[in-house]
């Protein structure tokens, strides 16, 4: 029975792989014998001439690749979109193919120049008809689906290709009859796999292994209850026979050598239009603008980057190119994701690089009220640790206590409307809350090359270091120490019990009581370790002079901890004389705050450690207010939590001998942060030993 379906093929008489524009070309440079090619080629016209009707366009000296007629356009009715290809090696085909679809009484629209759309190579009707999906990633652009859903006046549903092997649609997916889905879901990322799996029932979806895959399995034609293609692994088979396909196998290995087969082959001509539906895209795009040392500072090879990686598209509108070394650059970029849901996410990490909306473009944030003590409204948006204004009534207002982590929140108070970034849990009825990512900006300081170069702080350029010499950080860190001391800044240090362990406790007394630090933070262990220590002489039963285990030794902390316990609280200790020396005498003796939050493994705990988190977390937020430097000594869970409240600006030093802590801490994005792989024992002597040098009476060298 041959049904009323159309096919358009081109005879392979010039077919030939002549170039690289696919993995699958790769090595196959003429490899490729034409006979073989035009026996497989005829063997697949005849196959499909069994069960539909074949039109055929002119082959072309020259165009090798025109046989894959798929990407001579997209047909719709009696619309046609033509294909505008990616590489100028087949760009010479669009002519030849336009005028085939004219020359046959199509309606012919041709998109704008510069924006790649490789026809049903890469957009394949529901075979219901209900939508078309279209793919994007490598053959042709997001921002062409719109097009196809004016023109063709159809919801486009976007997919985004990821593995290169499948760089068109058609090569790993496949639309069946009866809305059954031949698919290999490696080649989408996870949000198109949501998409997929929210548009066809479980039941409905065929997904296929890579070795399938691989054969060309998914490039497949199907005609009613038949599907055509390359070749197909009996499990496959035999699944696609139980919903009721039969699979016709015809070997196109020739054509696989260019990247393609079956469905490449072919191109659908007549396809449905179903009348009661209606155009509907979901891509959204937005223009933002950049400002500063875009090409200097990576700015704009960050902000591409990631908005390609998080699924969207961009076209670079304007770019004006600052010319002096100090001149600044501004860009114009549109942006397209195919949601509303990824372009938020894209947007917000676009803020965090210092985008912001065109003038005219500007809106106020949106606002929506808090309705649940503690909770904030769905979509809210994340706070950074970058400093950020929002637009309310037409005005930027600086958001105050920027931390990363929380909500933005506005408040009417006697001084008119207050934004605050809140925990969630600080959320109060009657709150408005920043959701969405609109009317938000971040204020980046676009200092020059020459004023970045000189900060202090430039030389470690927010890098882990452990191949460069410790010696140089640490250098750098007491120089910054010292500035900060003779300015009256402030210095505030976590650490953890390693400090102890390793002999740091102390060279870090000594810079307490030298006034180089203005807060302490830690848990209940480095204190006890500290008084352990300077009561009994070990860390954790082991004597701190001899390196060795101390019989009993085990049992020390807990003498500590009962001592203390006794006296009430650490300084009332040290007011009995009974701690004479240590870090956490230096922190009472000196008044220097100090805050030990608790955990489920602490001993004791002692009276200070604080147990309740609530009230921990409040207390360091405290302390670290208005610090100017962060020394994070071997601590990742106080650190990670000081890190969390601290906004951009702050200089943070971490110190820790597992490079993974560091790395973690240090990725902050902000150049202030800093890592140092090394013992913070033999950190803090080089420290103390930096700093005598320093302070040491000037010699000058004579001779
Ligand atoms: N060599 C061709 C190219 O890379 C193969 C095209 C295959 N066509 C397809 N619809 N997947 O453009």
């Amino acid at each position: 029975m041959v049904s009323q379906i159309r096919f358009l093929m081109c005879a392979p008489d010039h077919y030939d792989v002549d170039y690289v524009i696919n993995p699958w070309m790769e090595g196959n440079i003429h490899k490729s014998s034409r006979d073989r090619a035009v026996e497989q080629w005829n063997k697949l016209y005849n196959v499909i001439k069994n069960h539909a009707i074949v039109d055929l366009v002119a082959p072309e000296k020259g165009w090798p690749d025109m046989v894959f007629s798929a990407n001579a356009g997209l047909v719709l009715g009696e619309n046609v979109v033509l294909s505008r290809f990616l590489h100028k090696e087949r760009q010479g085909e669009e002519p030849y193919f336009q005028q085939w679809f004219e020359q046959n009484g199509y309606n012919v629209y041709t998109l704008p120049k510069d924006l790649p759309f490789e026809g049903a190579g890469d957009a394949l009707l529901d075979r219901e008809g209900r939508w078309l999906w279209a793919g994007y990633g490598f053959r042709s652009e997001l921002d062409s689906h719109p097009y196809l859903a004016k023109w063709l006046d159809i919801e486009v549903i976007s997919l985004r290709l990821m593995d290169e092997r499948f760089y068109h649609l058609d090569t790993c997916f496949c639309p069946l009859a009866n809305g059954y889905l031949l698919y290999y879901p490696g080649a989408f990322d996870s949000y198109s796999n949501r998409v997929i799996e929210m548009r066809v029932a479980p039941e409905k979806r065929i997904a296929i292994a890579e070795a399938d895959a691989v054969n060309f399995a998914c490039n497949a034609v199907n005609v009613e209850s038949i599907v055509i293609m390359n070749k197909a692994s009996d499990n496959l088979k035999s699944r696609l026979a139980e919903v009721g396909f039969q699979v016709i196998e015809t070997p196109l290995t020739e054509f696989l050598k260019a990247g393609g087969a079956a469905k490449c082959l072919t191109l659908r001509v007549t396809e449905p239009v179903r009348e009661e539906l209606h155009a509907n895209v979901s891509v959204e795009s937005r223009v933002i603008r950049m400002e500063g040392h875009l090409l200097d500072a990576g700015l704009i090879n960050r902000a591409l980057d990631l908005i390609v990686e998080m699924g969207g598209s961009f076209q670079v509108l304007k770019f004006n190119l600052g010319e002096q070394r100090q001149s600044t650059s501004a860009a114009e970029v549109r942006v397209s994701a195919p949601s509303h849901e990824v372009m938020e996410e894209i947007i917000s990490q676009l803020i965090d690089l210092g985008a912001v909306d065109l003038p005219q473009d500007e809106r106020d944030s949106k606002l929506e009220p808090v309705v649940q003590a503690g909770v904030a409204p769905d979509d809210f948006y994340v706070s950074t640790i970058y400093p950020t204004e929002i637009r309310v009534n037409g005005e930027w207002l600086k958001v105050q206590n920027q931390r990363m982590d929380g909500a933005i929140a506005i408040s009417q108070t006697a001084n008119g409307i207050v934004a605050k970034c809140k925990l969630l849990r600080d959320l109060e009825i009657g709150d408005r809350v920043v959701v969405d990512v609109l009317g938000i900006r971040t204020i980046r300081k676009a200092e020059s090359r020459e004023q970045r170069n000189s900060q202090e702080f430039s030389f470690m350029s927010s890098g882990v270091s452990s191949e460069r010499r410790v010696e140089l950080v640490v250098e750098q860190v007491a120089w910054e120490l010292r500035k900060i001391k003779d300015s009256n800044g402030k210095v505030v240090v976590t650490a953890g019990p390693v400090v102890i362990h390793t002999g740091g406790g102390e060279h870090l007394s000594r810079l307490i009581r030298e006034g180089y630090v203005q807060g302490l933070l830690g848990g209940n262990a480095i204190a006890v370790h500290d008084m352990e220590q300077n009561l009994l002489g070990t860390s954790l039963g082991v004597d701190m002079k001899r390196g060795v285990a101390v019989r009993g030794g085990h049992r020390h902390h807990l003498k500590i901890i009962n001592t203390i316990r006794r006296f009430g609280s650490i300084a009332k200790a040290v007011e009995a004389g009974v701690v004479k020396s240590g870090v956490m005498y230096e922190c009472v003796k000196n008044n220097i705050p100090f805050s030990l939050a608790g955990s489920i493994r602490d001993d004791g705990p002692l009276p200070d450690t604080q147990m309740n988190l609530i009230l921990a977390q409040q207390e360091y937020s405290q302390i670290i207010q208005g610090a100017d430097m962060i020394l994070m000594l071997s601590s990742m869970l106080h650190s990670i939590g000081v890190g969390n409240m601290t906004p951009a600006g702050v200089k943070m030093v971490c110190v820790d001998i597992n490079p993974a802590v560091v790395t973690k801490l240090s990725d902050r994005g902000s150049i202030e942060s800093v890592g140092v792989v090394t013992d913070v024992g033999l950190f803090l002597s080089l420290l103390t030993q930096q700093l005598d040098k320093l302070t040491s009476p000037y010699v000058a060298k004579v001779g």
